[in-house]
């Protein structure tokens, strides 16, 4: 069967089985228990607020009781939950109902948005999850999962701008108190700042886990080439010079370095052929990494008692007055660790 994603409908079906529904001022809701649920919400955490709500619900069940009472009172009750200006906010909000609209909460964005602690995110909360109107929240949660979806860039100016543009246009007609709630819920439950990808509804189109996807692939291909090849470099030393041959080809073509063997066994018979005295090597083997591969580099020294004629492209390289030559970066830290 041909699938076309539809957002919001995913969404919608994902709430259906995963999302929460016996949150306190989720049963029986009123605007005045979701207005007080959302401030609490603001800035703290689901479970922390619980407690926190049903204290305050028993203590002013209502706005009129609660625009009776005094900001001592209310921060009596809030006293442990933080951020103390949000007690203010209500208790502002409060008396600013009491006052203008007679003890009813106002019904309308325009004027909701106009009381204090009241955003475009919790004016739209308290009217989509109280009557199904058709508003969007755009809490700290959504905006994570947008940005991850859309891949925006954190750091965009106009992100804000950007984010309110997608959850309108996400919104659906109907639903928008299942909708709004499916994608709090996700924020928390899922879609976390560790998110748990491989359970998510949206990650058939997920441009974040996309681009994870695509960034472990390149590592597992990076990982599979970069296989370390064991090399060893014949340090032939006289006195205070260094032998060294010019490269014909291959990665440091043109710069100069030691004699190199890719198999111990070719190193130790051509010492053997030719050279007669060995010392100790002291220069600690280490890897040298290049793009797809790594050298695994180790090093044989042997002491001449007498210097070779040099042919072209070979030069004894004086340690105590370097010449002017290209020398590759593992060869360099070789050098400067060779004793006089
Ligand atoms: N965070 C903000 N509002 C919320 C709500 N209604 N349910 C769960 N988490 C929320």
């Amino acid at each position: 069967m041909n699938y076309i994603f539809n957002f919001s409908r995913t969404m919608i079906n994902w709430f259906h089985f995963h999302g929460r529904k016996n949150l306190p001022w989720q049963k029986k809701p009123n605007v005045y228990k979701t207005w007080i649920s959302e401030i609490m919400l603001q800035q703290t955490q689901v479970q922390v607020v619980i407690p926190y709500f049903k204290k305050f619900i028993k203590k002013f069940p209502n706005i009129k009781i609660l625009s009776k009472n005094s900001l001592d009172a209310i921060l009596f009750i809030w006293s442990g939950l933080g951020f103390y200006n949000r007690a203010k906010n209500i208790y502002l909000t409060s008396q600013i109902i009491k006052k203008k609209y007679q003890n009813k909460i106002p019904l309308n964005y325009p004027d909701l948005i106009k009381l204090p602690g009241i955003g475009k995110s919790t004016a739209g909360a308290i009217l989509s999850l109280t009557f199904n109107y058709h508003f969007p929240i755009l809490d700290g949660n959504i905006k994570r999962i947008l940005t991850r979806f859309y891949k925006i860039k954190e750091n965009n100016y106009q992100l804000e701008k950007k984010l309110w543009k997608k959850i309108n246009k996400l919104l659906p007609i109907h639903h928008s108190k299942k909708f709004n709630q499916s994608m709090m819920d996700l924020g928390k439950l899922i879609c976390k700042k560790k998110p748990i990808c491989n359970k998510c509804p949206l990650r058939k189109k997920c441009l974040y886990l996309t681009s994870v996807k695509t960034q472990k692939k390149k590592i597992n291909k990076n990982n599979k080439n970069n296989k370390i090849k064991k090399c060893f470099f014949l340090l032939i030393k006289y006195k205070n010079f260094i032998y060294l041959q010019k490269q014909k080809n291959n990665i440091w073509k043109n710069l100069y370095y030691f004699p190199l063997f890719f198999q111990k066994k070719k190193l130790i018979n051509f010492i053997k052929e030719k050279y007669t005295y060995e010392k100790k090597n002291k220069i600690r083997q280490f890897v040298h990494h290049f793009n797809s591969y790594s050298f695994l580099i180790q090093t044989k020294i042997i002491h001449i008692k007498k210097k070779e004629n040099k042919r072209k492209g070979e030069i004894w390289f004086n340690l105590l007055h370097p010449q002017k030559i290209g020398i590759p970066s593992p060869v360099i830290k070789i050098l400067k660790k060779i004793k006089i």
